[in-house]
């Protein structure tokens, strides 16, 4: 297992570009299982949740092969396989995906029911309650969802629950309604920009969907889609990253292939901490965090407000801005695991039932600390930029499920940080309160 070992205080400086979006290249490679010709995606980063879903796919008659270092080509070979079995679909979450496509392309699926997770409850009612308007026969048995359809239909459906819209929900609705004989609308759903992706590629495949980037979509039922080409948008999660790495270790980045129009709410309450935002003549985004940091409160919330995937990053951030802030996250209300260990970091930060309460300002030290989900990895990697000293992240893999070559990025920007294997050896003698200076070894 490995770890991160990072130096603290060193502002970023430099260019990077931004990778494929994650979480549009997740369900978009399932929608591929149900095209009748082979699809070539562009700009899908090598992370782990991509070789997760690539792994799936082979197991459902899907070859998937990459080309060139940032495009995969996907083709169906067998259309007979319809199990996802639990041993992949533990690993991911997304790999309840396949749902949809399965369901409308082979008229049957059983998926494993996705398994727990540090961000909180994950039901998927509403993926289900969709796919059963649209005529699907759903039951669970044995820890899977067992979907059969001879043909689906076209309805009127809501897609809304207590928390908002469902981004997985929406893909899977919407991918198996485009074999639904007939219309079908769907009124709550998600319009993230990877759920509009998602449309766009099975509009490229031939299917007849409207309303793709607003919460109303209507689907035109089709009997098949042809491959196609497409190139993944950009990583509005990851953008939003690495402007806050810049901003909370006081540098100047600039960032290229970034859709600033996905991330209005992000730039927003960043530009109100006191990040300063420009454009560059070849069009990248400059970001600079080098003036002062004000407190703010951040709610996040479905899509056009700031995303939960950001809030664990803004906390990080808001630690060092003088005053108190509060970070709500309305999605994902028990996503705080990331608070206590940046505590141990000096931070003055405690949860509140779905909110965080820092009062930022104080100068955090380097510490030991544990990820404990993807973006919370992330976010106490730039907790420990901007700490003074030695810290060590551990269980880096939440972070390898997410950001492609994380730590050379952030090295090429000027960071102080490496991967090493998590042994006791390669903990910094700083961090070992045993050996590390102490008042009387120092009278000594
Ligand atoms: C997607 O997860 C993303 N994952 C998540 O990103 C992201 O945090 C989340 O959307 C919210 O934006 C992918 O796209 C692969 P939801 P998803 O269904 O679809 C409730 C990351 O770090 N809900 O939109 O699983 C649910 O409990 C990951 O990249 C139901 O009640 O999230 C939550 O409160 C983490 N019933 C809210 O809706 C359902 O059937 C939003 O969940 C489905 C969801």
């Amino acid at each position: 297992m490995d770890m991160f070992v990072v130096r603290g205080g060193q502002p970023l400086q430099g260019r990077v570009a931004v990778s494929g979006a994650k979480n549009a290249a997740l369900p978009i490679m399932a929608a591929a299982l149900a095209a009748d010709g082979p699809t070539t995606l562009y700009d899908v980063p090598d992370l782990v949740d991509v070789r997760t879903m690539t792994a799936l796919l082979r197991t459902l008659g899907v070859a998937v092969d990459r080309v060139d270092n940032d495009a995969l080509k996907l083709e169906v070979i067998d259309d007979r396989p319809a199990i996802a079995e639990y041993e992949l679909v533990r690993r991911m979450r997304a790999s309840v995906c396949v749902l949809g496509p399965l369901l409308g392309r082979r008229g049957r699926a059983a998926v494993s029911l996705p398994g727990g997770c540090n961000i909180g409850h994950r039901p998927i009612d509403l993926h289900l309650r969709g796919l059963e308007a649209l005529g699907a026969d759903i039951r669970i048995e044995r820890g899977y969802v067992i979907a059969q359809a001879r043909r689906l239909h076209g309805a009127n459906l809501y897609l809304g629950g207590a928390c908002g819209s469902t981004v997985t929900g929406t893909c899977n609705v919407m991918t198996a309604a485009v074999f639904a004989e007939g219309t079908t609308t769907i009124e709550a759903a998600a319009w993230e920009p990877e759920v509009e992706d998602l449309g766009r590629y099975l509009n490229g495949m031939g299917a007849q969907i409207s309303g793709l980037g607003t919460p109303t979509l209507k689907i035109e039922g089709i009997d098949r889609l042809s491959g196609t080409t497409h190139r993944i948008i950009p990583d509005r999660i990851e953008a939003a990253t690495l402007m806050i790495a810049a901003a909370i270790t006081r540098g100047a980045v600039t960032l290229e292939n970034v859709r600033a129009d996905h991330m209005t709410a992000v730039i927003r309450k960043l530009e109100e901490i006191g990040v300063r935002f420009s454009r560059t003549t070849d069009g990248a985004i400059h970001v600079a965090g080098t003036g002062p940091l004000q407190p703010a409160d951040c709610i996040a919330l479905p899509y056009p407000a700031i995303p939960t995937d950001v809030q664990a990053q803004l906390t990080a951030l808001l630690t060092q801005a003088e005053g108190i802030s509060v970070v709500t996250d309305k999605v994902f209300p028990d996503r705080f695991m990331h608070v206590s260990e940046m505590a141990r970091m000096g931070a003055r930060v405690r949860r509140e039932g779905q909110s965080a309460i820092i009062a930022g300002g104080e100068p955090l030290s380097g510490a030991s600390v544990m990820a404990s989900d993807l973006r919370a990895s992330a976010a106490l990697v730039l907790t420990a930029l901007a700490a003074q000293g030695e810290s060590v992240v551990r269980r880096i893999y939440h972070l390898d499920r997410g950001y492609e070559q994380f730590e050379e990025r952030l090295r090429a920007l000027g960071a102080d940080i490496e991967r090493v294997v998590d042994t006791p050896a390669n903990v910094p003698a700083s961090l070992n309160p045993l050996t590390a200076a102490t008042p009387d070894s120092e009278a000594a």
